[in-house]
């Protein structure tokens, strides 16, 4: 695995800046759903730290759930649209109030995706919360409720986001200079 030293472009978003938004969206999210019980999705694998430290900063009843979706086809370092679920929620969504929670949306094709299926199982009430938003890419209409930075059309990492797997311990956002990145063959 190469050194991120080696093909680090700039931090976006460091640690403090990461800590303080999230903590403003958990009271965000939990005035909006006051009294009432909440449904997480977390859309892994990428919007696994997100979520971890988004659901300690609610203050109202919610529990968990998880998918995993991939897109397959053209563009390696970019989503095709075409999407594959590999891993199904195993709770019955019908009249729950669901929040997705994904790391980023650029083309929009996932969410589109994910949110299509999701509503034909009735839920009470569908929203979503993005960690990030590439919205000069935006292809495809998504409707995102909450969002955590508005960020440049760059290939990023950290945070839960990866490389090629690799980088989402890392605990800041940084924009990647893809001509210095090598994959690990
Ligand atoms: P979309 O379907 O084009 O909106 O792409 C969304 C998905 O692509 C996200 O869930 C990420 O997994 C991935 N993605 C988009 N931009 C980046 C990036 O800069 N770094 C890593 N993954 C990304
Ligand atoms: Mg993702």
């Amino acid at each position: 695995m190469q050194d991120y030293h080696d093909f680090i472009d700039e931090v976006l978003v460091d640690e403090k800046a990461i800590e303080t938004r999230v903590a403003e969206l958990g009271a965000q999210i939990s005035r909006a759903y006051a009294g009432q019980e909440l449904l997480i999705v977390c859309l892994l694998r990428g919007g696994l730290t997100f979520t971890a430290d988004l659901t300690r900063h609610l203050t109202i009843p919610h529990t968990l759930d998880c998918m995993s979706l991939s897109s397959y086809g053209v563009g390696h370092y970019a989503s095709s649209g075409n999407v594959r679920v590999n891993l199904d929620l195993m709770t019955n969504i019908e009249g729950l109030n669901v929040l997705l929670v994904e790391d980023i949306v650029d083309s929009g094709r996932t969410l589109a995706h994910v949110l299509h299926m999701l509503k034909t199982r009735e839920p009470k009430s569908l929203q979503v919360c993005v960690l990030l938003d590439k919205k000069y890419r935006r292809e495809v209409p998504v409707e995102v409720d909450y969002v955590g930075f508005d960020i440049p059309d760059k290939y990023v990492f950290g945070y839960g986001i990866d490389i090629d797997e690799h980088y989402r311990h890392l605990r800041f956002i940084a924009s990647a200079d893809m001509k210095k990145y090598k994959k690990t063959p």
